[in-house]
């Protein structure tokens, strides 16, 4: 498209040009050309190896013979009939949990703790740029296929191991997952509903995270260090480098304010729930109306839910505009200062409840937008499904996998104009790469590879 074309459009459609879903595979990749390693299981370590694929790179994830690592068998969904674990063991599946973390990478199946094992190990790390590994502490250096070992063998690789509570310091032997992270982390004892005595209508306990974000965020954060540090190679040193991050120390990264408050002004933060304890309004309203009253699905016949923001003090008045029940307090909570303290929240908060008592969150919503006030009702996964601007944005799409048949899958929230990530496959079975890497990185023949095949090694 020429320059100038480009320049005369309005910012929609230049966007919708240069980001064009249909012209991502006409398109280079950013790092086509680098390999990486992924010796990851569950979601941390392989989110990070997986965006390295997204972006690129020739990922191979290495995994157990046969059984593969862990997350596919520790989640529910498995479809064996469209999707074998591995070709010995054709009965299983790989569960949806697998699912995220994994695209377009080569499947190599290498038995770790035999010498022939490690011997593929090095072969392919003499001809890598990265690799992402997320075992305990220490267990790649004890099998001789850690950093150390592989630095010797190829200077230029960066490598970075991702675990629970760092490589060294007194807490860091202990195993981990992204639950443990975030209850170390401090990211739990912020979430959900507060304790009694807090001013709020209602009480509960800290809450869980349905999603693994401290493993989503750490491969994100995982990635980010690693493509700096090829940069480094790259640009200036010429040599790779170590890199540890740690799942316990990313959640308490992102409490923000929390850590600064407490050793300021001493003060312990609290849960405020669905609501915000720094901004009003800024919350979850409970509609009293389901959305879909005949379903016979629990979650949808239950009444809805609206998130709304109006927390500056113009915001604000326009609310209590909107809302009847909200007049009578509009001056008494004209202040920001004061509208967020616990006892103001509470009587806001209610009377917007009782407002929305007779309503859906479809009906609330309308009334928001048509006064432009910032609200959003509460999507379920079904609800986010069915939306035709995230089809059309590409931000959901109907992948056409090889292995797992028709699957609408989630895109990329992110889009470069020029050098697009993208999907090519969402994942495969155990070893199912085998030939092709071992060939490939190792120069092995098909016999010696059979030979492998037979002694359990791959
Ligand atoms: C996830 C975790 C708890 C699993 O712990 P674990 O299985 O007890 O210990 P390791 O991760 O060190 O794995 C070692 C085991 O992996 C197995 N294994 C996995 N892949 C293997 C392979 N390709 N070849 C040989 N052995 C393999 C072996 O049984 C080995 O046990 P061994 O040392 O007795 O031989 C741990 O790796 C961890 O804390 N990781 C960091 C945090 C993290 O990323 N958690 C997961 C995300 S939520």
């Amino acid at each position: 498209m020429a320059q100038k074309d480009l320049k005369a459009m309005s910012f929609e459609e230049y966007c919708r040009t240069v980001f064009d879903a249909k012209k991502i595979f006409e398109k280079p990749e950013a790092f086509k050309g680098y390999t990486a390693i992924s010796t990851t299981q569950y979601i941390l370590g392989p989110s990070c190896a997986n965006y390295f694929a997204e972006l690129g790179m020739e990922t191979i994830k290495i995994e157990l013979p046969r059984r593969g690592e862990p997350m596919r068998h520790t989640t529910p969904y498995n479809e064996p009939f469209l999707y074998p674990l591995s070709r010995w063991m054709p009965d299983k599946g790989t569960g949806l949990g697998f699912f995220g973390a994994n695209h377009n990478e080569y499947f190599l199946a290498v038995d770790f703790h035999k010498p022939e094992g490690v011997e593929i190990v090095h072969r392919i790390q003499a001809k890598t740029d990265i690799q992402a590994e997320n075992y305990r502490p220490g267990t790649f250096d004890r099998w001789g296929i850690g950093y150390r070992q592989a630095a010797k063998i190829n200077p230029r690789m960066v490598y970075i191991w991702m675990g629970g509570f760092g490589g060294w310091g007194p807490g860091r032997v202990r195993a981990s997952y992204d639950i443990l992270g975030q209850a170390q982390g401090g990211t739990f004892s912020i979430t959900g509903m507060p304790g009694p005595g807090q001013g709020h209508p209602a009480i509960g306990l800290p809450s869980k995270h349905t999603i693994w974000l401290a493993d989503y965020w750490g491969g994100m954060m995982g990635c980010f260090a690693g493509l700096a540090a090829l940069w480094w190679r790259d640009n200036i040193s010429g040599t790779g480098e170590f890199i540890e991050y740690s799942q316990v120390h990313g959640a308490t990264r992102i409490i923000e304010g929390t850590i600064p408050l407490f050793a300021r002004y001493g003060v312990i933060a609290q849960r405020w729930g669905n609501w915000d304890r720094q901004l009003c309004v800024h919350g979850i309203v409970q509609c009293g109306k389901p959305s879909y009253p005949g379903s016979k699905i629990p979650l949808e016949a239950e009444p809805g839910q609206i998130l709304i923001s109006a927390p500056e003090d113009g915001e604000f008045a326009k609310l209590c505009q909107v809302i009847p029940n909200l007049k009578a307090l509009a001056s008494k909570y004209a202040k920001y200062d004061d509208r967020i303290q616990p006892k103001a929240q509470s009587e806001i908060y209610l009377a917007m409840e009782e407002w929305a008592k007779d309503k859906t969150k479809e009906e609330v919503w309308q009334i928001m937008e048509k006064n432009e006030i910032n609200s959003q009702p509460v999507w379920s996964n079904k609800e986010c499904s069915q939306q035709e601007h995230f089809h059309l944005r590409d931000e959901l799409h109907w992948l056409d996998d090889p292995y797992f048949g028709d699957v609408l899958s989630q895109g990329l929230p992110y889009h470069l104009s020029d050098t697009p990530a993208r999907h090519r496959w969402v994942f495969k079975p155990v070893g199912a790469d085998n030939e092709y890497i071992l060939q490939k990185y190792c120069g092995y023949g098909l016999d010696q590879i059979r030979e492998l095949e037979k002694n359990d090694i791959i």
